[in-house]
């Protein structure tokens, strides 16, 4: 039974499999740059149109450091899943590249997982597009739509009890009062008032429809909303850098390190997208040539433009000013060119909107890749006799992300793709450890840049406790203070006496000692849902996949 969970999957054989659904199946398109762009529709989102603002608020102008290390986390990572995609260029991503290097318990672990990364992050750009589809209706078109109807319960509930129990309500933002009274209007259904995100729903199952029928109409729609997408982002760069005060970056990192360090889950959903391009890899002309070439230049690129962005912000105005949903748009009320925040407000729509075609595209490849393997039912890789897409995993990707974004907030769906992502990125990197090791990724057309880690990464570890005693409180007080650090140094070791014996690449142990840092840095309740999460997968796994598993009946 325990050998059977760790069953890994030929390289050879994922290939021939993928290889073969093309009799009937998908349709090889993509070049490296709609691959590119694909990753920037993929990255650019809600991130950046929505949770900046919340971020440079908590942590003012030294965010921009943030995105700079979080990037730096993200290249590691990229340049791991560039050697996988090359190496096992089939649709299911880390989900496939897990399953050849670690076995199958992993794989679908991290195929689970992935379920967080994609359908669950396409909530949060579904919410986001709402919040900045109201405001354009409501700034441009000056049509108000009912508020009760585009928001979340939790939040009007506890913005209705705040302004209940706040004696003076001027001391209130105006979005806690908007939604409280949003409370107050909505319409109730005995004593529940009914109050659901109706935008959010319709534009996720917009954009399925548009998924459903094809993979070249998606392309095309894509490549279309990128171009808008970058149009919006220069436009604030570009038309901010002249609004931009050179006091408002003084204090640079007003709350310290902690209040820069509060937004780690925010920032990391920021760059949540380079790997989406790795699904479509059974639609690429040269996917072992094309996809890690794509991943790095829209990881770069959008690297840039998130820290110019995140610059011009906080130069534009204070950062106390910036705990908004639409920062993009608001910033540019603040200095008086309205005009520009309504070009920024419909533009931002369209933009999101790529984002959100992005996670609904790759969801449904990573569910078909499960379900060619027998771990997940086989209508999910039935494709689509006229459209050529995977009909039935599109559908409920639509279902499964439309539905709950109807009820839920932004905040809790953050957080909770963060810790799932990190987990997933982490596996990746480990995973070229254990491919080198073994001497199968010989034939990769790219490869992660070899630096010996033998003596290096036991260095770096000397360091990291060294600047932990000296600058950060204390190795032993961090770990009282946030017990998961236990689990950072003593991974951190491992990493250590592996790449001693070992002489592992320091890069993907860079990538793992990175992204494992910053998903330490993430709360403890969201580590404990993502806990419960994959437990709920374990069940379903030990329930069907296990039983079903093509790899278990025919090794
Ligand atoms: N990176 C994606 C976004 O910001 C998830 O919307």
């Amino acid at each position: 039974m325990i050998n059977s969970l760790f069953r890994k999957k030929n390289i050879q054989k994922a290939l021939e499999e993928a290889n073969s659904a093309h009799g009937t199946g998908l349709k090889r398109i993509l070049t490296v740059r709609d691959l590119t762009f694909f990753g920037i529709a993929a990255i650019i989102g809600a991130g950046i149109f929505s949770t900046i603002g919340k971020a440079s608020f908590n942590g003012g102008p030294a965010v921009s450091l943030l995105f700079v290390f979080t990037a730096i986390a993200c290249v590691f990572t990229a340049l791991c899943y560039a050697q996988f995609a090359s190496t096992v260029p089939v649709s299911g991503s880390a989900y496939t590249y897990a399953y050849v290097s670690f076995g199958e318990l992993f794989a679908w672990i991290i195929g689970w997982a992935l379920i967080l990364e994609y359908a669950v992050s396409n909530m949060v750009v579904a919410i986001s597009w709402s919040e900045y589809f109201v405001s354009m209706l409501d700034n441009i078109f000056k049509v108000h739509f009912p508020r009760w109807l585009a928001i979340d319960f939790k939040s009007a509930k506890e913005a209705y009890l705040t302004v209940q129990s706040t004696l003076d309500i001027s001391t209130l933002n105006s979005t806690q009062l908007s939604l409280a009274k949003a409370y107050e209007a909505a319409p109730r259904i005995g004593d529940m008032p009914l109050i659901l995100n109706l935008p959010a729903g319709i534009i996720t199952l917009l954009v399925t429809s548009l998924i459903y029928v094809g993979i070249k109409e998606s392309r095309n729609a894509s490549n279309i909303l990128v171009y808008i997408k970058l149009g919006v982002i220069f436009l604030v760069i570009f038309g901010g850098l002249f609004y931009v005060k050179v006091d408002n970056w003084t204090p640079f990192a007003p709350n310290g390190v902690d209040g820069v360090l509060m937004s780690v889950a925010s920032v990391f959903f920021a760059f949540i997208g380079f790997d989406s391009v790795s699904t479509t890899a059974e639609e690429c002309k040269d996917p072992q040539r094309d996809l890690p070439k794509a991943m790095i230049y829209c990881l770069i690129i959008c690297t840039v433009l998130y820290v110019i962005i995140t610059l011009v912000l906080t130069g534009m105005v204070n950062y106390k000013e910036l705990g908004v949903n639409d920062p993009l748009a608001f910033v540019f009320e603040k200095v008086n060119l309205n005009w520009m925040a309504g070009i920024i407000s419909v533009s931002a729509v369209v933009a999101i909107t790529s984002a959100l075609l992005a996670y609904q595209l790759g969801q449904p490849r990573i569910w078909m890749s499960m379900s060619r393997d027998g771990l997940l039912p086989k209508l999910f890789s039935d494709i689509h006799p006229k459209y050529q897409t995977p009909w039935f995993a599109t559908l409920v990707t639509g279902l499964a992300v439309g539905i709950p974004s109807l009820f839920f907030n932004m905040q809790f769906f953050i957080d909770l793709t963060s810790v799932g992502t990190f987990f997933a990125f982490i596996l990746v990197c480990a995973g070229i450890l254990y491919m080198d090791h073994k001497g199968l990724s010989k034939t990769s057309k790219f490869k992660v840049p070899y630096i010996n880690g033998k003596f290096l990464t036991a260095i770096l570890f000397i360091l990291a406790i060294y600047l932990a005693e000296t600058k950060g409180g204390g190795l032993i007080n961090s770990i009282t203070e946030t017990p998961l650090f236990l689990v950072f140094w003593l991974v951190f070791l491992i990493l250590v006496i592996g790449s001693f014996i070992y002489s592992f690449s320091l890069l993907p142990v860079l990538g793992i000692v990175s992204n494992l840092y910053l998903m330490v840095l993430v709360n403890w309740s969201n580590w404990r849902m993502f806990l419960i999460w994959l437990s709920i997968g374990l069940v379903i796994y030990v329930l069907y996949g296990y039983k079903n598993s093509k790899l278990g009946k025919n090794p």
